[in-house]
């Protein structure tokens, strides 16, 4: 791949997150831009909460064409722009943000790239039951997408006090309807809702180094579930992700729904589709140190 040659007319796109210097985008997106010969470079700004306001100022007065923006920043921002997408409102979190001549718009491109991975794999969700592990910020994502799209859920949580679970649940169903248990992430509750469950997703961060030992999901529940998402992608391949595929179910890993969230907003912004293979290369260079 040939270096770019930045110039007086390079367009800039980045990312926004604290900390954030293990951030995958820079090369999915630089490396996208290279290989399409677009002129634009991607780069990510270490941006503490007491300076959200500012960068967000920045982007519009460097005319900055668009941007990532993750943790701790997903929520805060929303205040700051000029429009959010429904679909990220109702989720609470924003990740991608264009800015059309310093009208800043944002959106939650997780919840697309999880949807879009799990269909592109055979699975359309619409009348399936699924069980989701976890209840923080990706979680959202992925109870949104699901129940848009017409799925069933049942939600389980590690903390006792099952806060976010629940507060999830309330709010899945007040906006898609149907009952929506939430429950403690313990054996017992695993037993009872994945019997019957089409779709597991992992959400949580069990399984990601530097525990990439452990699993969410013990293996005799693995049995009879067609698809299990792990969003975790660090390693590539989990445990989890491991077990199911020997299990024999549809087994789909976080790397491919990071690409295309990644991909996602890189069209929005250049207004062309990025090439995923060399995105999810790159990224998978960086996951391995290389
Ligand atoms: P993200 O943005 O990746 O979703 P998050 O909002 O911090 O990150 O959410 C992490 C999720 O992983 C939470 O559901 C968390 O459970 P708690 O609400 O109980 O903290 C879950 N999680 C993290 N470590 C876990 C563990 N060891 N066992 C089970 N769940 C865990």
């Amino acid at each position: 791949m040939e270096k770019p040659v930045i110039s007086g007319k390079t367009k800039v796109c980045g990312v926004i997150g604290d900390p954030i210097e293990h951030s995958m985008s820079p090369v999915m997106h630089n490396a996208a831009f290279a290989e399409l010969g677009l002129d634009y470079v991607y780069v990510a700004f270490h941006v503490k909460p007491e300076g959200l306001e500012q960068a967000i100022s920045g982007l519009r007065g460097f005319n900055i064409e668009g941007l990532n923006v993750t943790i701790p920043h997903k929520i805060a921002v929303m205040a700051l722009l000029d429009e959010i997408d429904p679909l990220a409102e109702q989720i609470g979190a924003v990740n991608t943000i264009t800015n059309r001549e310093g009208y800043l718009k944002g959106y939650n491109t997780d919840a697309s790239g999880f949807l879009e991975t799990l269909t592109e794999q055979g699975t359309d969700p619409a009348g399936k039951q699924a069980v989701v592990m976890g209840a923080g910020g990706a979680a959202r994502a992925v109870c949104f997408s699901l129940a848009r799209s017409g799925a069933r859920l049942a939600i389980l949580n590690r903390r006792e006090e099952l806060d976010w679970a629940v507060k999830l649940a309330r709010e899945v169903s007040a906006t898609f309807g149907g009952e929506i248990p939430a429950m403690e992430l313990n054996e017992a509750n695993l037993a009872k809702v994945t019997d019957g469950a089409e779709i597991v997703v992992n959400t949580t961060s069990v399984g990601m180094i530097p525990r990439a030992d452990s699993t969410p999901l013990p293996t005799r529940y693995l049995a009879g579930k067609p698809v299990v998402f792990d969003i975790v992608y660090n390693p590539e391949v989990t445990r989890l992700r491991r077990e199911a595929a020997a299990a024999g179910c549809v087994a789909i890993g976080g790397l491919d729904m990071l690409v295309r969230q990644g991909a996602i907003a890189f069209e929005m912004w250049t207004g062309q589709k990025p090439p995923e293979a060399i995105m999810k290369r790159e990224a998978l260079r960086v996951l391995e140190g290389k």
